[in-house]
């Protein structure tokens, strides 16, 4: 009897997690049941008034069947202001929102718990302002620290990146609203982003550029995917029949919408028969507005009229937004209502800059700043009163907020400390250093018992002008590496004045600081830190909260050094880029070639002190194994490591990296406490993509296991024989 109970409640268990697996992917039988049903109610031109945008942010409906338009939004760390149908800004409507950090500095959280609060809050929001879908995240691989849009990114790392966008896609997603993979796939420049032809190896695209998509899909459910603007080996992505149809569709089985970037398709047969789903973009022309003249809109109908296309092609694209937006509740069920502006939200952000956030240099202890110690204290740089959320281009929020550094010093330090402000630089094309202004920031720092400086990239925040002043945005790459607006003098100048000045580096990545790097002795990474990013940064400069952010990618110390240019080509010739670099893109690069950084991948002290020891492996069936470490807290204050785990073949029969991330754990620990983290690696911890069998390979043979604070900061080795 006992028996055939346990039986039953193991069969009833087995049965109710089918159910809610089922309820949670897109494909079940009665929601294609009910597809079904609706399809055949359809006329051909309302299926097609489906598959194409009718404004600026939304696909047609049916609405005499009751299904609604699809409703969607940029961006990766907000949800953008109200454009309405067109693409102007919208007077009087509730539409400032919470501004998260960007894509950098979620990544370097590597906290993957982390990734999922940021995507709720994301869904959340976007279900308040009536959206069905929200445009992130963008995870294009960061290739050169040129790419315009590397802030919007999260990482060179293809592991990183697969582990942070499974909590994004999934705390959006758990909201009931839809999240948008994107740019799939290789659009890692922005410069001729609509025409440029991505050429590498069949092992770069495998092993670099497609693993985030791929977990985005397989292990995120993630419900759409926007196709980009470049073309691949000689096809537009968005409707290029090997990443969309063979690998997306075929390989990975995606059973969701694949929608153009705006105005990414080119060729309506190649769009309709190689899988592209929706075509979004802007009216073409003045107005009236003429979406039925898109790629798959009037000539839809005329060739499957015609007997040219399969109706078949065009009722699967209809299935598969059906499906997006049954599983989105946009049909049936009501839907949960969203929230907007909550603390909870703007707590999200904060906690998100506060771990992500990276401190970079601290030599003799500088950081963090005593308040009791400081009377006066000079805040240099253009960057630190500067907004940023409506900066860079698409990815645009109008914040509720903003707290910028110099506010964020402000709510620390109260009336308790004078705050002797500079500005030091203006931001303006083509600025050079401004000998009057440096002298300002010289004598307020001659003056102050302790100094910070605000510096690096900027945004450009005039929604008109997004790309004015601005080197991370949208639309452009950076000229090249260095600092912008004569920096350079003033950092010198004013470390001259005082050796023991701050440095902030605020944008998105690596920046040249090799003209005044040995002279500091404390540097920051503070990225676009989002709403609350001026209290974190003041959290961490004054020891409230202990730094525990780690480089996503790899600073080098010269352009020239990193692999996009150095190996390969940067933006490419003639309208062709070939990734030369292959697969060495990144610390990939830098570890192999002994070229040594500025900062390495992986990189980000701490205020506290780790140990590592008792690192063991335990070898499991099928080519996997458990790998543990013990970190101990050996300083004075609470903090946070993350344990990255490394794998190296010992005798590689391809050319393989130096190392390559496989695993990682942050662990949080109070002075003198110790954690054991736990670490899992499987085959494809091992494998390389192997051209001539097509498949991956993990060989048999030796790998060592290296855990280590950063790629180069290695504190502990193992091996194991597969
Ligand atoms: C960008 C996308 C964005 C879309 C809608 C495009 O220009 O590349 O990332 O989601 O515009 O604003």
């Amino acid at each position: 009897m006992k028996r055939l109970l346990l039986c039953f409640s193991v069969c009833l268990l087995i049965i109710v997690h089918a159910n809610k697996s089922e309820a949670q992917s897109l494909v079940n039988k009665a929601t294609e049941a009910k597809i079904t049903a609706l399809l055949k109610k359809m006329t051909l031109e309302e299926k097609v008034n489906m598959i194409h945008a009718n404004s600026s942010f939304t696909s047609g409906g049916v609405p005499r069947l009751g299904i609604p338009e699809l409703t969607t939004s940029d961006g990766p760390h907000g949800v953008r202001l109200e454009h309405g149908r067109g693409w102007g800004t919208i007077p009087n409507v509730e539409d400032a929102g919470t501004y998260l950090p960007t894509g950098n500095t979620l990544a370097a959280t590597w906290n993957p718990a982390l990734g999922y609060a940021f995507g709720a809050v994301l869904g959340s929001e976007a279900k308040y302002r009536g959206k069905d879908v929200i445009l992130g995240p963008g995870i294009n691989i960061i290739r050169s620290p040129l790419n315009g849009r590397n802030f919007e990114y999260q990482s060179e790392d293809p592991y990183l990146v697969s582990k942070m966008v499974v909590g994004y896609i999934k705390g959006v997603q758990d909201q009931g609203i839809s999240a948008c993979v994107k740019h799939y796939a290789a659009n890692n420049e922005e410069v001729d982003r609509g025409t440029v032809d991505v050429i590498m190896s069949e092992r770069a695209l495998r092993e670099i550029y497609l693993p985030g998509f791929k977990a985005a899909v397989t292990l995120g459910g993630v419900n759409t995917i926007m196709g980009s603007y470049n073309k691949f080996r000689g096809q537009y992505a968005t409707e290029n029949k090997y990443l969309v149809k063979d690998i997306l569709k075929g390989e990975w089985g995606f059973k969701g919408v694949i929608m153009s970037d705006w105005g990414a398709v080119h060729n309506t047969m190649e769009a309709m028969e190689n899988g592209t789903d929706l075509e979004m973009g802007s009216d073409i022309g003045t107005p009236p507005l003429k979406f039925n003249k898109f790629y798959m809109a009037d000539t839809v109908v005329t060739l499957v009229k015609n007997g040219k296309l399969p109706i078949a092609l065009v009722d699967d694209k209809v299935r598969r937004i059906l499906r997006v937006m049954f599983k989105t509740h946009m049909i049936g069920d009501k839907r949960t209502p969203g929230a907007y502006n909550t603390k909870e939200h703007q707590q999200t952000a904060l906690k998100v800059a506060e771990e992500g956030i990276v401190l970079l240099k601290n030599d003799d202890h500088i950081l963090p700043l005593q308040k009791a110690n400081i009377k006066t204290l000079a805040v240099i740089g253009a960057n630190a009163d500067r907004p940023n959320a409506m900066g860079g281009g698409s990815s645009q929020i109008k914040a509720k907020y903003e707290i910028t550094p110099l506010q964020g010093l402000k709510n620390m330090l109260g009336n308790s400390v004078n705050i002797n402000y500079a500005q030091g630089y203006t931001i303006a094309r083509n600025q050079q250093a401004d000998a009057q202004m440096i002298q300002q920031a010289v004598d307020a720092v001659s003056k102050a018992d302790a100094a910070v400086i605000f510096c690096g990239w900027t945004h450009g925040y005039d929604y008109n002008n997004w790309n004015d002043n601005a080197y991370d945005a949208e639309g452009v790459d950076k000229p090249n590496m260095n600092m912008p607006f004569g920096q350079d003098e003033l950092i010198k100048a004013v470390l001259k004045a005082n050796p023991k000045t701050v440095v902030v580096l605020m944008g998105g990545g690596p920046i040249d600081i090799t003209q005044w790097v040995d002279q500091s002795k404390a540097i920051i990474e503070g990225w676009y830190p989002g709403m609350e990013g001026g209290n974190a940064l003041a959290k961490i400069i004054f020891g409230e909260v202990n730094p525990s952010g780690k480089l996503p990618m790899t600073f080098p110390k010269k352009l020239e050094e990193s692999p996009a240019h150095k190996l390969g080509e940067f933006p490419g010739v003639n309208g062709t880029v070939h990734y030369n670099e292959g697969i060495f893109v990144g610390y990939r690069y830098f570890d192999t070639y002994k070229v040594e950084p500025q900062f390495a991948f992986g990189h980000g002290l701490s205020y506290t002190t780790f140990k590592y020891d008792n690192m063991s492996v335990q070898k499991m069936p099928g080519k996997q194994a458990i790998v543990k470490v013990t970190v101990k807290n050996t300083g004075k204050v609470a903090g946070a490591e993350v344990v990255e785990l490394y794998v190296k073949q010992d005798k590689p029969s391809v050319e393989r990296p130096d190392k390559e991330l496989k695993a990682f754990g942050k662990v949080f620990l109070k002075p003198g406490e110790s954690k054991q983290v736990t670490l899992k690696l499987d085959a494809s911890s091992f494998s390389y993509y192997d051209e001539q069998k097509k498949a991956w390979v993990a060989d048999a043979g030796k790998y060592n296991l290296l855990a280590g604070s950063s790629s180069r900061d290695i504190r502990s080795v193992k091996s194991i024989i597969l």
